[in-house]
C-alpha cells in the first residue's frame, strides 16, 4: 500500500473476537487505477464466518449490558482514531476503490461522521409510558438491542457503507459482523484495527473476508443466532438475500438500486442545478445508488441548460485518483465498463445523441469519459436502468404534471432531485415524488443527520439520524398490574 504514515494500519487478515485470522487461502486485492495487486487477503470459509458468528453471540450480553455512556466514549473513540487516521484511510480507498483521494477523504469523515453521530444517540434510547386502561395498570415501552446484526456492504463505499450500520448497531447494544466486498475489504479491515485500538472488546466488530459471497452470504442470512441482517448494494441480490431470511424471520433492512430522477424546471436556478448535477451525478465516477440517473429538462430551459452542462462536463478530470486535481477516478471493473458501454450504444441505436464523451479514455479501459447523452426517453434502458457510471442522459419534458408521471415510472424509489423557485411547484412536486429522499434545489442530501433509505423496490430500513438506530432495537411492552 502506497504512502501510508501508519504501515500498521494495512492488515489483509480477517477479524474475528478481537483476533486477526490469517488463512492460507487468499485472493487478491487489486487497484482499479493500474491494475496492481495490493494485498492478497484472507479468504474465509463458512466455517469461519459461523465462528464469527458465535462469537458476536458470546460478546453480546456483554456489551448490551454496558450503560449506554460507556458504549457512547467507545463509539466516540472509534470516531476519534478514524479522523486521525483520516489520511491514510482515504489512501487505502482509493488505491482499492479508485475514488479521487479529496473524495475519499471526504467519505472517511462520512463514515466517522455516524460513529460520532450514534455514539451521541447511544445516550438518547428514550422508552415510553402510556395512560392504561384502568387504574390497577402502568403501561411502559422499553426498547433492548436486537442481538447479533449481520451484514454485506458494497466496494462503492467501502467506508461509510459499513460506518453507517455498525455504529447505529452498536450504538443500540448489539454486536456485528460484516462481510465488505471483495473488491475493497482493506478499509474494513482498517476500521477494524482502530476499533480495536478504541477499546471495542473482542466479538463485537468481527470482519469476514471473502470472495465466495453466495457461502458467507448463507450463514449471515440463516445462521439461527443472528437476529438481524441489513444490506446495501443492488436489488437483485438483495431480493434473494430477502427470501434466505425469512427462513429464520429475521429482522431486515435493504438499501438497494436507484434510478433517481433530476428534474430541472424552467423557473429553475440554471447554474444552481449544473452545480447540484454535476456534485450528484460526478460523485464517485457515477457509481452510487444516490446518482441522478435521469435529468428531466423542461423545454424552455433545455439549450440553455445543455450548454451550460456541456462546459461545466469538460472542466472534470479523469485520472488517477491519486493525481492532484482529478475528479474522476476509474470505474471498478471491466464489467462495469461494458455495461454503461451497452446502454449508451443501445440508446444512441434508440435515437440519443452524444453530447460529449461517450467511450473509455486512452488512459484505459477502466478510465470512463464524462458522458452527455441528448435525445433520451424515459422508456430507454439506460433511464430504465442503474447507470453505475459517469453518464447523463438528458430527457426533454413539457408540463411539471408530466415530470412528475415520467419521475416515478420506474421500481426504484431512493433518492430524487429537482430545481424549482416557484414555492407551490416546490410543495406540489416533492409530495408527488415517490422516493424516500428528495434533494430541492440541492444536489449532496446525505449526511449523518438525515434518514438514509429508499420506496418500492429501493429497500427498506433508514440509516443515519435519529430513526437509524430503530431498525437495531427491539420494542418491548411491559403491562405492570395490581397496582
Ligand atoms: C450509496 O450509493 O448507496 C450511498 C450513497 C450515500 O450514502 O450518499
Amino acid at each position: 500500500m502506497l504512502g501510508l504514515m501508519d504501515p500498521t494500519l494495512a492488515k489483509v487478515d480477517a477479524f474475528v473476537d478481537g483476533q486477526w485470522l490469517n488463512r492460507d487461502k487468499r485472493f487478491s486485492v487489486r487497484n482499479p487505477a493500474n491494475g496492481k495487486v495490493l494485498a492478497d487477503v484472507s479468504e474465509c470459509s463458512a466455517e469461519e464466518v459461523k465462528m464469527a458468528v458465535d462469537a458476536a453471540h458470546r460478546a453480546f450480553p456483554e456489551w448490551a449490558a454496558k450503560p449506554a455512556a460507556e458504549r457512547a466514549n467507545l463509539l466516540y473513540a472509534w470516531y476519534k482514531l478514524m479522523m486521525n487516521h483520516q489520511e491514510d484511510l482515504g489512501l487505502i480507498l482509493t488505491q482499492e476503490q479508485g475514488k479521487p483521494l479529496a473524495e475519499a477523504k471526504g467519505e472517511v469523515a462520512y463514515g466517522a461522521g455516524f460513529v460520532q453521530w450514534f455514539a451521541e444517540e447511544a445516550k438518547r434510547i428514550y422508552g415510553d409510558t402510556i395512560p392504561g386502561p384502568s387504574n390497577d395498570k402502568r403501561l411502559v415501552v422499553i426498547k433492548q438491542p436486537v442481538g447479533v446484526v449481520t451484514a454485506i456492504t458494497p466496494w462503492n463505499f467501502p467506508n461509510a457503507m459499513i460506518a453507517r450500520k455498525a455504529a447505529a448497531a452498536l450504538a443500540a447494544g448489539c454486536t456485528f459482523v460484516v462481510k465488505p466486498a471483495s473488491e475493497t475489504p482493506l478499509s474494513a479491515l482498517a476500521m477494524a484495527e482502530l476499533a480495536r485500538r478504541a477499546g471495542i472488546p473482542p466479538g463485537v466488530f468481527n470482519v469476514v473476508t471473502g470472495k465466495d459471497a453466495k457461502a458467507i452470504g448463507k450463514v449471515l442470512t440463516e445462521h439461527p443466532l443472528v437476529r438481524k441482517f441489513t444490506f446495501t448494494g443492488s436489488t437483485g441480490v438483495g431480493k434473494a438475500l430477502i427470501a434466505q431470511c425469512a427462513g429464520g424471520v429475521k429482522k431486515v433492512s435493504m438499501e438497494l438500486g436507484g434510478n433517481a430522477p433530476f428534474i430541472v424546471f424552467d423557473d429553475a436556478d440554471l447554474d444552481a442545478a449544473v452545480k447540484g448535477l454535476i456534485a450528484s451525478k460526478f460523485r464517485n465516477a457515477g457509481q452510487t445508488c444516490v446518482c441522478a440517473n435521469r435529468i428531466f429538462v423542461q423545454q424552455g430551459v433545455y439549450p440553455e441548460f445543455s450548454e451550460k452542462l456541456t462546459s461545466a462536463i469538460k472542466e472534470l478530470k479523469v485520472g488517477n485518483g491519486l493525481d492532484e486535481g482529478v475528479t474522476i477516478g476509474p470505474l471498478i471493473s471491466e464489467s462495469a465498463v461494458d455495461k454503461v458501454q451497452e446502454l449508451i450504444n443501445e440508446s444512441v441505436s434508440q435515437g440519443a445523441r452524444i453530447l460529449i464523451g461517450g467511450k473509455s479514455t486512452d488512459m484505459g479501459k477502466l478510465f470512463f469519459e464524462p458522458t452527455l447523452l441528448g435525445l433520451v426517453s424515459n422508456h430507454m434502458p439506460i433511464a430504465q436502468e442503474e447507470i453505475f457510471g459517469p453518464v447523463v442522459p438528458m430527457i426533454p419534458f413539457v408540463t411539471e404534471k408530466e415530470a412528475i408521471q415520467l419521475a416515478n415510472d420506474t421500481e426504484f424509489g431512493l433518492a430524487a432531485y429537482f430545481y424549482a423557485r416557484d414555492i407551490g411547484r416546490v410543495w406540489r412536486v416533492a409530495e408527488g415524488l415517490d422516493y424516500g429522499m428528495v434533494g430541492i434545489n440541492e444536489g449532496a442530501i446525505s449526511n449523518p443527520a438525515a434518514p438514509f433509505g429508499g420506496m418500492k423496490q429501493s429497500g427498506f430500513g433508514r440509516e443515519g439520524s435519529k430513526y437509524g438506530l430503530d431498525d437495531y432495537m427491539e420494542i418491548k411492552y411491559l403491562c405492570m398490574g395490581g397496582i
